[in-house]
């Protein structure tokens, strides 16, 4: 949602904070501040502004011209995604203390804001914004005695909701106190210095060792030093992690948007997700993080995906995939809706939770809730140690890279690879046999070169997307696997072109969407040659009936779809249980070049964020 930075140590505070701002815009971008300290008792400099870290940037030169030549060696940082308050010079963060001794800044939301607030003022607060955040700072400087740890533990003890902060105060000038309730927070060690950050992506370029916060701790860190406890001051240790991957995976290497530059590594990511996970010898895959052993995935009952956004339709797959080769029932569910509907919870069933990053409140409530039921709960994640990952303790990471485009693109093809190599697994401890696995293994090694191919295709995708990136609405259809690559392509197209698009089930549109078309509205068709193909050309016919104009997105030298179009996109030929991958590719580059011609931003796009942790 939001992203914060928090810096103590001996280096310039100002730039590693806008650094790490700039890597966090991704989480929230509709406005930026910073709060810093120079000495102690000296004024809590604080600047924010509407718009951009760039906007902030600006700002900050003029604000820090009284201070040239000094240096600010403490500072906390905020690029925010709002939930509670226009985005607005006012609502940004960091929020000042009454008496501006304590700043704060807040990843998250503060559930009984209205109620602290009312009490607040009733005790002669008044509040300079809308947002629920400002209401720690008061709460803090209301319980402050002198120590300062204990003044932010007592604040966060009367909070309700989800939270990630940073505190600095002026009267420490040497301390930045962080807390997590549901909300990332990671601390970079390094040896005279320590950053905090909503992800490690603001870290890396200072140091690799990290700390990942839990549910409920509270951190004191100065230059030399980091003390986590719990609320109640027990301490708490936390086992330090070695980030794997470098700067260079999240720079945009020469790509003009990081979405361009995710959907041209898919092969190389792809191929990351596959490495040493396929087993040709056993006509199987190896999934040791799922620690699930044969027995156990010859007893499952049922298996419940849980995930939002382009993770569900990537679950779509998933559930074709366990009742097709693993001959498991299977249910996907969008998670918001699996704790609030209170599913039916079979003995020897598990949930299988897919989120790229690892933080989207919906999915981790929906895995709280099923272990609350007491199944086992396997994760599919991208982010190395995120709070989903932790919170399932077992599942499969896709080692797709840091993913930083707001619109997910390799996440998707890495977990529809993920979600085929479990359901070989599952299915080789059930009906699936050595000689049938064994050809689903050789398949999928295909995977990387199939990418490979579908990118070259890209000129003659961009030449499509630029004739039809003047209309105003889009149908995505498909049958069997290609209906959730039909909804994945048409929420790319939303999402990044703000073209109204609908994905649907090629047979359900004479059921009503029908009405809706016209010369002016295209429909794209995942029409693969893969069994359903011969029923989706039967309503492409339908859609061109209606004179609307048909772009298929076909088996390369299959010429049976050519009367059924008006253009046509070439992917090449790979089995329905793969399919999604490559027709889902050139629905990236085709929706990115759309969104490219309308001068869309498309890495930031309006009203988004990269990860939802709030509900
Ligand atoms: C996809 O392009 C969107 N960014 C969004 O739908 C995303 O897939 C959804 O928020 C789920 O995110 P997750 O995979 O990180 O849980």
């Amino acid at each position: 949602m939001c992203g914060i930075v928090a810096y103590v140590g001996a280096r310039d505070a100002v730039g590693i904070i806008i650094s790490g701002l700039h890597r966090l815009e991704y989480r929230g971008y509709d406005s930026a501040g910073i709060a810093l300290c120079q000495e102690a008792n000296g004024p809590l400099l604080v600047v924010k502004t509407p718009g951009k870290v760039l906007d902030l940037e600006k700002s900050l030169r003029d604000a820090l011209l009284p201070y040239a030549g000094k240096k600010f060696t403490l500072g906390i940082g905020h690029t925010r995604w709002a939930t509670h308050g226009e985005p607005n010079r006012e609502n940004s963060h960091p929020h000042p203390s009454r008496n501006g001794n304590f700043a704060v800044v807040h990843n998250g939301i503060i559930e009984n804001y209205g109620e602290l607030k009312k009490r607040l003022i009733a005790r002669g607060y008044s509040f300079a914004s809308q947002t629920d955040t400002e209401v720690i700072a008061h709460l803090i400087e209301e319980c402050y005695e002198g120590d300062f740890r204990g003044a932010v533990a007592a604040a966060l003890e009367q909070l309700e909701g989800t939270y990630g902060i940073a505190v600095i105060s002026r009267l420490h000038p040497d301390t930045i106190i962080a807390a997590r309730q549901g909300s990332p927070i990671a601390i970079g060690i390094r040896d005279d210095e320590t950053i905090i950050a909503s992800d490690v992506s603001a870290i890396v370029t200072h140091t690799k060792q990290v700390i990942y916060l839990g549910d409920g701790d509270i951190v004191t860190a100065t230059r030399e030093n980091v003390d986590i406890a719990s609320l109640k001051n027990v301490p708490v240790s936390h086992e330090m992690t070695h980030i794997d991957w470098d700067i260079s995976q999240i720079e945009k290497g020469g790509y003009e948007h990081f979405m361009l530059k995710e959907i041209h590594e898919q092969p190389d990511s792809l191929a990351n997700t596959l490495r040493g996970r396929l087993v040709p010898s056993e006509g199987s895959t190896r999934l040791g993080g799922m620690r699930m052993d044969l027995p156990d995935m010859a007893g499952l009952s049922r298996v419940a995906i849980a995930a939002c956004g382009t993770s569900y339709y990537a679950g779509v797959v998933g559930k074709y995939l366990f009742e097709d080769f693993a001959g498991i029932p299977a249910d996907v569910q969008q998670a918001a809706e699996y704790r609030d509907r209170n599913p039916i919870i079979l003995p020897d069933s598990c949930m299988v939770a897919v989120s790229q990053s690892g933080e989207t409140a919906d999915t981790l409530a929906a895995v709280v809730e099923a272990k609350r039921k007491g199944i086992p709960v396997l994760g599919i994640c991208n982010v190395v140690g995120s709070t989903i990952a932790r919170e399932t303790g077992r599942g499969v990471y896709l080692h797709a890279g840091p993913e930083i485009g707001v619109a997910s693109t390799k996440a998707f093809t890495s977990q529809v690879a993920v979600l085929a190599m479990m359901a070989i697994a599952f299915g080789r401890a059930r009906r699936l046999s050595v000689a049938e696995g064994r050809s689903m293994v050789d398949e999928m090694a295909r995977i990387p070169d199939l990418a490979r191919r579908v990118l070259e295709q890209e000129d003659a995708i961009r030449k499509l997307a630029h004739k039809y990136a003047g209309a105003h609405n889009f149908f995505y259809i498909g049958r069997g696997y290609m209906f959730p690559a039909a909804m994945e392509g048409a929420l790319k197209l939303k999402e990044i072109s703000y073209i109204h698009a609908e994905g649907y089930h090629a047979a359900e549109l004479k059921h009503g969407p029908l009405a809706l078309l016209e010369e002016s509205v295209p429909v794209v068709a995942a029409v693969p040659d893969v069994p359903g193909k011969i029923k989706t050309l039967g309503n492409m016919q339908e859609c061109k009936a209606r004179k609307s104009p048909v772009i298929a997105i076909a088996t390369e030298n299959d010429s049976s779809v050519t009367a059924h179009c008006t253009d046509v996109i070439r992917i090449p030929a790979c089995p329905e249980f793969l399919a999604a991958i490559p027709v889902v590719i050139a629905e990236q580059l085709f929706a990115y070049h759309i969104a490219k011609a309308r001068g869309c931003p498309i890495d930031q796009p309006r009203n988004l964020a990269k990860s939802v942790t709030v509900e």
